[in-house]
């Protein structure tokens, strides 16, 4: 049966699996880094990419492999390539596209890592990452030159909840024959928000969150669209010859899947981040219960928001299922049952009153983390976006009582509970 045809709460349990020898029902996790070579000429012809098969499992891994096919079927990719980290995956992706002397134009609504990935590494390495003022096709599309290579936007900005316009971008981004990258850690593997319906053409995913599921593990993954145009002249590694692999053209030799062989046979190769077969068991494991988890989430994300709309110490809730949420109709329009399963909320107060709260809950775990079957609470001012400087935290909306919050697997009235309790503290 064809892949397209099948739902995603299908997908996610049949994608990658195919029979083998043994006939078991499970996927075998691999922990071997080598394969055999049955003879030196098929060993060559690996090599020089001109036959298909395992290497060594920096490159590829059987399990891996499995993991690979299930997410690219839940995207409706043409490929996928999983990461030792979301961040490693970002650094891939980018590093596929910009060279030193390149741009991208990326927007202030980005994860912590992200922001100073780009802004110092990245910069550092001679490729500027160049920050608009808000996430707006018009605000973007000043900063884009030609040696810009991409568009870098998150589909739900960590941690303000910020949905981008995903179709103006991409055509913001086209209209200059550059890709849109979509980072959508929030969109949840693809369950809730799928950028490539909108027209993004390359996305990067923390596994680490809600494909995963259960913070078990450290993954990132890239998913090919498929559907750019590598051959518009300003992707001469893709669509020229490659220096590692003697002139060959990769555009020519894997035709819409040339970005994301690049991106392993190039990056993975060189830069080496890859997962272990094990964590990539755990992401399938994850990745089979991932609708059911997320709509959990999601519901009990509206109750609490609800909870803490109507609390006098709460001075705002950021929630984009709510109407008045900036966000409110790009997530209608982007996100399944218009919301995401992360919220932020300002307390009335003070910095300090507002630790006092984080270290009197009981139940929600106070880390760096969401997508967890815990519920978690995030002070992002003195952890997640403490690198940043004053005035780019208030670019990105952190403010010092700000407090994200992602809900977990729990009965959310338990949840709501020990909200009241840590609330009656403060
Ligand atoms: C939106 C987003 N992108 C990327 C990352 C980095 O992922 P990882 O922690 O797996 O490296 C995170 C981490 O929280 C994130 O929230």
């Amino acid at each position: 049966m064809s892949s397209d045809k099948l739902h995603f709460e299908t997908l996610q349990i049949h994608g990658g699996y195919h029979v083998d020898q043994s006939q078991a029902r499970g996927i075998a996790i691999h922990p071997t880094a080598a394969y055999h070579f049955p003879s030196c000429d098929y060993a060559a012809n690996l090599f020089t990419l001109s036959e298909p098969g395992y290497i060594y499992t920096r490159l590829h891994n059987p399990t891996t492999a499995a993991y690979e096919e299930r997410i690219a079927a839940l995207y409706g990719g043409v490929g996928a390539l999983a990461t030792s980290s979301g961040m490693s995956a970002i650094l891939l992706t980018v590093t596929s596209l910009a060279k030193q002397g390149d741009n991208i134009v990326t927007s202030p609504y980005l994860y912590g890592g992200t922001h100073n990935q780009f802004v110092i590494s990245l910069r550092n390495l001679g490729i500027d990452c160049r920050m608009a003022a808000s996430d707006n096709a018009q605000d973007m599309a000043g900063l884009i030159d030609d040696k810009t290579r991409a568009i870098f936007v998150e589909s739900m900005g960590n941690p303000t909840c910020r949905v981008a316009d995903i179709e103006a971008l991409a055509e913001l981004a086209h209209s200059h024959n550059i890709p849109l990258v979509v980072d959508n850690t929030f969109g949840a593997g693809g369950y809730l928000c799928n950028p490539l319906d909108w027209g993004a053409d390359i996305i990067t995913d923390s596994a680490t969150k809600w494909i995963n599921g259960h913070g078990n593990a450290m993954g990132g993954i890239i998913v090919d669209g498929g559907k750019f145009d590598w051959s518009c002249g300003k992707f001469p590694t893709i669509d020229g010859p490659s220096e590692g692999y003697h002139g060959l053209n990769l555009y020519e030799a894997f035709g819409n899947q040339a970005f994301i062989v690049k991106c392993r046979v190039d990056g993975m190769r060189d830069f080496g981040c890859c997962p272990s077969s094990f964590d990539a068991y755990l992401m399938l494991l994850g990745l089979e219960t991932l609708s059911l988890r997320v709509k959990h989430e999601v519901e009990s994300t509206y109750r609490l928001a609800e909870f803490c709309r109507q609390h006098p110490k709460v001075r705002s809730v950021s929630f984009v299922g709510f109407e008045d949420h900036s966000s409110y109709e790009l997530a209608k329009k982007y996100f399944r049952f218009g919301a995401s399963a992360v919220m932020t909320i300002e307390l009335e107060g003070t910095l300090e009153s507002t630790v006092k709260f984080v270290e009197s809950l009981r139940l929600s775990a106070h880390m760096t983390m969401i997508g967890d079957s815990i519920t978690v609470v995030t002070h992002p001012a003195s952890t997640t976006h403490k690198q940043l400087s004053d005035q780019a935290k208030e670019a990105a909306g952190i403010t010092p009582t700000l407090l994200r919050i992602s809900l977990g697997l729990e009965n959310v009235e338990d949840i709501i509970a020990d909200y009241q309790q840590a609330l009656e503290k403060i």
